[in-house]
């Protein structure tokens, strides 16, 4: 069982401009779309594809609970929040305008976390991971949930003994590190936190997987390096029309996982991951895929072991 946590979960709000984003001048939109944002929650769409069974737990607010339960019961996403009372699930604002790739990002820091609600997540969490489980923390850490906290979370997690990726960014990365997991995925800003310069850069990346079994730097469109048991794989991605990349990174982990659990070759995981994430980025949203799509996409991706 794979389990994904949202810490900080968020609403997306899609505006589809009829144009280009101009300072000075009525933007006017062509049409709205919701999505889920949060980077757990997109990790368990990911999975859904593989039919791959898995639970979103986290954070919710219950002021606006109907929305997100809208948007997950449409992906199918089972789930089993913690319900934070009076408090709003944050949106946020994905800006596409017509004709350009990519998007902009605008969002909300979340509502704030008391000791009592993360005290809640911990004993639902306890009641629930066994030692052969998969547990994703994804996302950033609210108000409220400081580096202790995750601190906390990490350690009653290591005595389960289960699995546990983290995509996390800044200093919930660096202390992920530091207590050491069994698996971190940073982008090419990310890592930066971790290893400063470029000098040596493959060695420290090797150095890393002695303490973090596997360590996974994605570079957008240069795909990623994979480095695992001292050894590093450079994997490709294959070329696509950009249309959105929000939430690449987010999908590449849910199908790298997703794929691990049901014990792939480690080559494999990472083809498909790959390919996923490339087919996400020519659509709209923060979370759609075609597998049967990426699975042609597959073939292309090259992996070549790095010296
Ligand atoms: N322009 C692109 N063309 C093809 N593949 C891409 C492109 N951008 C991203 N990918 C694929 O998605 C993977 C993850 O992308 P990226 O490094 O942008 O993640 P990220 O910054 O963590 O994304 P997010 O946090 O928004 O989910 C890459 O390693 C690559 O395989
Ligand atoms: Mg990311």
């Amino acid at each position: 069982m794979i389990y994904t946590v949202t810490l900080n979960p968020t609403i997306d709000r899609l505006l589809f401009l009829e144009g280009t984003l101009t300072k000075g001048k009525n933007n006017r939109l062509e049409k709205i779309a919701y999505d889920i944002g949060g980077k757990g929650h997109h990790g368990s769409y990911a999975m859904n594809q593989q039919k791959v069974k898995n639970q979103a737990l986290g954070f919710c607010g219950t002021t606006n609970e109907n929305k997100l339960e809208k948007i997950l019961a449409d992906k199918d996403i089972q789930h089993d929040f913690v319900e934070v009372y009076g408090k709003a699930t944050r949106e946020s604002y994905v800006i596409l305008e017509a004709e350009v790739g990519g998007s902009i990002l605008i969002t909300e820091k979340g509502f704030r976390v008391t000791d009592y609600d993360s005290e809640l997540l911990y004993e639902k969490i306890e009641s629930k991971v066994q030692k052969d489980d998969i547990v994703l923390i994804a996302g950033s850490l609210p108000p409220g949930f400081e580096l202790n906290d995750l601190e906390d979370l990490l350690n009653r997690l290591k005595k389960i003994g289960c699995f546990i990726a983290c995509d996390l960014s800044g200093e919930a990365l660096k202390k992920a590190v530091e207590i050491g997991v069994n698996f971190i995925k940073p982008n090419r800003f990310e890592i930066q936190e971790l290893i400063p310069s470029e000098a040596n850069f493959l060695d420290r990346l090797r150095e890393l997987s002695k303490k973090i079994d596997y360590v996974i730097v994605s570079l957008g469109k240069d795909g990623s390096i994979c480095s695992h048991a001292g050894e590093l794989l450079q994997v490709s991605t294959p070329i696509v029309g950009l249309v959105n990349d929000t939430g690449a990174g987010d999908c590449f982990v849910g199908t790298f996982l997703a794929s691990f659990s049901l014990k792939k070759p480690l080559k494999e995981c990472l083809s498909l991951a790959s390919a996923c994430a490339a087919d996400h980025i020519q659509y709209s949203d923060s979370t759609t895929f075609s597998i049967k799509a990426a699975r042609k996409l597959q073939k292309k991706v090259t992996i070549q072991t790095l010296t």
